[in-house]
C-alpha cells in the first residue's frame, strides 16, 4: 500500500509550533487545495487560513476524523496535534488523551481506510536520566519521567505494531527543541531557546526558566521540516527503523545562544530562575546520535547556532519591530 504516490494530505495541530510551517510547506509542494490544515482550540494563522482548506477536528472524536479523512479523500496524514512536556505535567490525563487516544485513531483509521502513511513526530522527551546524556544512542534506554514522553515512547512503540501487525506504513523521528521565527511554540521545556530571541529584539533582557549551563540538543525549523519530509519520502525498503529515528543537529547551553545572540544584541541581559522545567530538560540527552536516519534516508542538517541566529534575528526584527 505504500509506494501509491501521496495525493491529499491532512495536517493536524497546524496552529502549532511545527504543523503552522509544514501544512505551507506541503501547500507549495503538492497544491494548495491538497493539503487540508487541522485545527481544533486555537485558531490558525492567516496565512494557513487563507491558502487552501481548513477543518475543526478533534482527533480524539474517531467519527469526525474519519469523515473528514472521506470528505477530501484523505491518504496521508501528519499529526502534528499533541500537547507538550510542560502543560503534559500540568494536565496528565490531557496530554495521554490527545497523544496516545487521539494517535490511536488517526492508525485505526489509516488501517481501515487503507491510507498511504501516517507521519507522527516523537522527541527526545522518549529519553529519560537513565539514558546516556552524550551521543544519546538510537537503541537506549527508554524511561521517561514525563506523561509527555511516556505517550511518546507508546506512540513509538503502537507505530511500529501497526507497521509490523498490518502493514500501516507509520513514520516518525525524536525531535530535539524547535526553534522557529513564526509561531511560538506551546507548553514546552525547550520554549526558552526560542522566547530568548523574542525578548532579545523586543526587551534586551530575558528571564530563563533553566540555568545557563543546561545543554539540550536544538534544530532550526528549516531542517525541522526537511527531516519530516525527507522521512515521508523515503522508499520503504530502505527503512529499518520507522517511528523512532533520532534526529540531531545542534547542541548548546542557554549561555552559549546568549552569546551567539549578543553577536547582534551586545545588550542582551540574561538572568535565571529555573522552575520544574529544569528537572524535565536535566532527564533529556545533551547530544543525539543519529547515524541511522542518515543511513536510512540521507537525513542531513544545514543550519548552526550561527547560521540559525542570524536568520532569527533578520525575520523576527521585521514582525516584532
Ligand atoms: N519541545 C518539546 C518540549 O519541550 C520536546 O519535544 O516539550
Amino acid at each position: 500500500m505504500s509506494d501509491r504516490p501521496m495525493k491529499r494530505i491532512l495536517v493536524t495541530g497546524t496552529a502549532g509550533q511545527i504543523g503552522s510551517e509544514l501544512v505551507m510547506m506541503l501547500r507549495d509542494m503538492y497544491g494548495n487545495d491538497n493539503v487540508v490544515a487541522g485545527i481544533n482550540r486555537s485558531p490558525p494563522s492567516d496565512k494557513v487560513r487563507d491558502s487552501g482548506p481548513l477543518e475543526v477536528i478533534n482527533i480524539n472524536n474517531k467519527r469526525d476524523l474519519y469523515d473528514l479523512v472521506d470528505k477530501y479523500d484523505i491518504d496521508t496524514i501528519y499529526n502534528m496535534a499533541a500537547i507538550l512536556s510542560a502543560v503534559g505535567e500540568k494536565k496528565p490525563m490531557l496530554a495521554w488523551d490527545v497523544n496516545m487516544n487521539g494517535f490511536h485513531n488517526i492508525l485505526e483509521c489509516a488501517r481501515e481506510k487503507e491510507l498511504v502513511r501516517v507521519l507522527n513526530p516523537s522527541s527526545i522527551a522518549a529519553f529519560g536520566p537513565e539514558t546516556p546524556r552524550d551521543n544519546t544512542p538510537q537503541e537506549t534506554v527508554l524511561k521517561p519521567r514525563t506523561m509527555y514522553g511516556v505517550t511518546k515512547v507508546a506512540g513509538e512503540l503502537l507505530g511500529d505494531y501497526y507497521f509490523r501487525r498490518f502493514g500501516v506504513d507509520v513514520r516518525g523521528l525524536r525531535y530535539p527543541g524547535i526553534i522557529s521565527s513564526e509561531t511560538l511554540p506551546g507548553g514546552g521545556t525547550t520554549d526558552y531557546a526560542v522566547a530568548i530571541y523574542y525578548e532579545a529584539i523586543q526587551n534586551k533582557k530575558y528571564e530563563c526558566f533553566v540555568k545557563e549551563d543546561t545543554i539540550l540538543p536544538m534544530m532550526y525549523m528549516p531542517d525541522a521540516l526537511k527531516a519530516l519530509i525527507d522521512l515521508a519520502k523515503a522508499p520503504l525498503e530502505d527503512l529499518v527503523h520507522h517511528c523512532d529515528f533520532n534526529v540531531g543537529s545542534m547542541s548548546f547551553s542557554v549561555k552559549e545562544l546568549a552569546d551567539a545572540i549578543r553577536v547582534h544584541i551586545p545588550e542582551l541581559e540574561v538572568t535565571y530562575e529555573p522552575d520544574f522545567r529544569q528537572e524535565i530538560a536535566d532527564s533529556w540527552p545533551m547530544s543525539i546520535d543519529d547515524t541511522a536516519a542518515r543511513e536510512e534516508w540521507g537525513w542531513s542538517p544545514s543550519h548552526d547556532i550561527t547560521s540559525m541566529t542570524k536568520d532569527m534575528i533578520e525575520k523576527l526584527s521585521k514582525t516584532l519591530l
